[in-house]
């Protein structure tokens, strides 16, 4: 479905596209997004406006977590449609009132441009103002996971790093991640695509397997 907002196209990237570029102002001053990514994964994420409940308690969530992110190689960038003094002024206020320092830039989009590259802005919930959308990418600058939340909801950043441990697991393993997976369960190896690789799949040690095609091992 094609949606223009500010009278110019919105886009969606999907998972396994390539994330856009952009350049943009922030908390940190002016960033070139692929320069400041370097080599480390990101979380991408938007919020609906500053100064509002459900987004503090996210943004000061995601603060307190950020050394976790970190031990992942994930670097954690806000967004909004708000301007940078005002990121600035509520930035301040969520350290005095709630005591958590947000370690991460927040990008100041009040053009739109790059909420309306990453597909932010969903016209039916606001028009004005970005849903809680989040990009997980890659080293590579390739889309790996995209969530969105509506507007009166707040995300789980438990869930966030959960599937940051997964997608980095399932790369470095060629495994899959099942239901509720978790760092130390058992993992998903992936299904035969061939009778060469069902024989082969059969005359694996040490695995639980349940069926040809439901094969599970211990990393
Ligand atoms: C909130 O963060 O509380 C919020 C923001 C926009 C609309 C509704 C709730």
């Amino acid at each position: 479905m094609s949606t223009l907002v500010n009278d110019q196209p919105v886009t969606l990237p999907r998972i396994g596209d390539k994330a856009p570029d952009f350049k943009a102002p922030t908390t940190h001053g002016e960033i070139n997004f692929s320069e400041w990514q370097g080599q480390d994964w990101v979380v991408l994420f938007s919020h609906p406006a500053d100064f509002t409940p459900v987004c503090s308690t996210e943004l000061t969530e995601f603060g307190r977590r950020s050394e976790e992110f970190k031990k992942r190689n994930t670097k954690l960038i806000g967004i909004s449609i708000d301007s940078v003094h005002s990121h600035l002024a509520w930035t301040q206020n969520l350290a005095k009132i709630l005591n958590v320092k947000l370690p991460f830039p927040l990008i100041a989009d009040l053009t739109t441009d790059v909420s309306r590259k990453y597909g932010m802005i969903h016209p039916g919930e606001s028009a004005t103002v970005t849903v809680r959308a989040l990009f997980v990418i890659d080293p590579k600058r390739t889309v790996r996971a995209i969530i969105y939340y509506p507007l009166n909801t707040g995300r789980n950043v438990d869930e966030v790093i959960r599937l940051l441990d997964a997608l980095q697991t399932a790369d470095k393993n060629g495994v899959a991640c099942p239901v509720n997976w978790k760092p130390g369960d058992k993992v998903i190896v992936p299904p035969p695509k061939t009778e060469k690789e069902v024989a082969a799949r059969n005359a694996l040690q040490g695995v639980q397997r349940l069926d040809f095609y439901l094969v599970k091992k211990s990393l």
